[in-house]
């Protein structure tokens, strides 16, 4: 039995459908994640700030005329307080400079001085002085801030000042206040949104990460891992994550396990049959595979030279069993039953649909180099390189052990009559890597190593 050989293979099928964009592929910028949410929070930004600068401008409007308000209830009072005693003493020279001295005020639309009977006693407007307002005081025109305080001599109206303000200079402050407050927020906008990229980086490279983790899960992978600690949604699906490739890889285990119990119960029926295979397959496959490690053959060739090593005579459990074992020589017809069993093999494994090289590996591990092998009678190059190992390696093995047919011959015989088939019956690239095994004494080595194992 191959117990160790079989425990090295593992299960290689890959995820043949695979969804999505092809490997290496990478989204434009602006269909990233990153983009979408820096930009979405951007607007935000830019939203909010807008907001803020509309009400703080008509804070700024009202807070203004609110002082306009007052400018003027002032204006409107100092003319109050000093239009009493020249009304009572009709100083006309006095009000008219009091109210000269009012509209001299930049802002000051208009100012004046009416009696208790609607006459204009001075108006900074010369032409509207003594002039009646017979329906009291006008409301102001559109734009003009007016205040209007009686004046009153011992709880008697005798008249009213009045003062209109302009709201122009309102106006150039907002103005003023605008411009001011552009660069700072401008500022504060950029730098609102720089910070806003690198933010959404920060939280984005985690999904990207995650991302990454997954298609490394779809390239088979089932130890990729991605650590996240926080306790959000990208962190919790991050541990989803993680328990499922760790179940995933459990999952797998147990496949390679049932999968090495299913080699091995072939193995045997195999061995049951021929008794003289014992530790045969074994060989075959270990120095099989230390061809295939010279000839730099990758981890899933390796894989597959091996398992199909281990099974190449596996289609003998269909050959009757009066030939296997058979002590003497064949008969042609029984020869030609013989011949079958890389056939039978081959069909026997045809089944597992990971492993189809495997199958026809095993069809083919008695053609020769030559094309005068069977069933096919393929050669060179039509041969699958993990075939032309296996018929190298069979056939010194075989050669070097007894057999019902003849004894074992001496390694150096062996060894005369591959060099016999160099290019003819083998490939002359693996005859020359197991001659060089065998100088280097690896040949020995794994004989021994497997004849350990038979004894346990
Ligand atoms: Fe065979």
């Amino acid at each position: 039995m191959q117990p160790d050989l079989v425990s090295q293979v593992t299960l290689s099928q890959k995820t043949s459908a695979k969804q999505g964009p092809p490997k290496g592929f990478r989204n434009p910028f602006i269909f990233s994640l990153r983009w979408k949410v820096a930009l979405s929070f951007s607007i935000l930004l830019l939203l909010v700030a807008g907001l803020l600068f509309i009400a703080f401008m008509r804070y700024e409007r009202i807070f203004l005329s609110l002082e306009s308000q007052k400018r003027a209830h002032s204006l409107a009072n100092n003319i109050v307080i000093n239009a009493r005693n020249p009304l009572l003493s009709q100083d006309e020279l006095r009000l008219g400079s009091l109210i000269e001295s009012v509209s001299q005020n930049s802002e000051v639309q208009y100012a004046y001085l009416v009696d208790h009977r609607g006459c204009i006693l001075y108006h900074s407007e010369p032409e509207r002085t003594g002039k009646m307002l017979p329906a009291g005081i006008p409301d102001p025109a559109k734009g003009i801030i007016q205040s209007s305080i009686p004046i009153e001599v011992e709880n008697i109206k005798v008249g009213t000042a009045v003062v209109g303000l302009g709201v122009d200079h309102i106006d150039r402050a907002m103005i003023e206040t605008a411009t001011g407050l552009i660069l700072p927020l401008g500022l504060g906008a950029g730098l609102g949104i720089l910070g806003v990229f690198l933010l959404a980086g920060i939280h984005v490279n985690r999904v990207k990460r995650l991302e990454e983790a997954v298609q490394a899960l779809g390239s088979g992978d089932l130890l990729v891992q991605v650590k996240d600690n926080s306790l959000d949604e990208i962190g919790r699906l991050t541990r989803h994550f993680n328990e499922m490739v760790y179940q995933l890889h459990s999952a797998r285990q147990q496949n390679q396990r049932n999968f090495k119990e299913t080699v091995s119960a072939l193995a045997a029926a195999v061995e049951a049959k021929d008794a003289y295979t014992r530790g045969h397959c074994d060989r075959v496959a270990r120095i099989s595979v230390a061809i295939g490690n010279r000839l730099e053959m990758d981890e899933k060739q390796r894989e597959e030279l091996e398992l199909a090593a281990i099974l190449h005579d596996v289609g003998k459990i269909g050959v009757k069993a009066g030939i296997i074992g058979k002590a003497g020589p064949l008969t042609e017809s029984e020869y030609i039953e013989m011949q079958r069993h890389p056939e039978i093999g081959a069909k026997i494994l045809s089944p597992l649909s990971a492993y189809q090289e495997v199958a026809l590996f095993v069809r083919h591990h008695h053609e020769n180099y030559d094309g005068s092998g069977y069933p096919d009678g393929l050669k060179e190059s039509e041969i699958p390189q993990a075939a032309r190992i296996i018929h190298l390696v069979d056939a010194f093995d075989a050669m070097t052990t007894n057999r019902p047919y003849r004894t074992a011959l001496s390694k150096e015989e062996a060894l005369s009559r591959i060099k016999q088939g160099y290019g003819k019956q083998f490939d002359p690239v693996p005859v020359d890597v197991l001659l060089e095994l065998e100088k280097e004494g690896h040949i020995d080595a794994i004989s021994e190593e497997v004849e350990q194992l038979e004894r346990q």
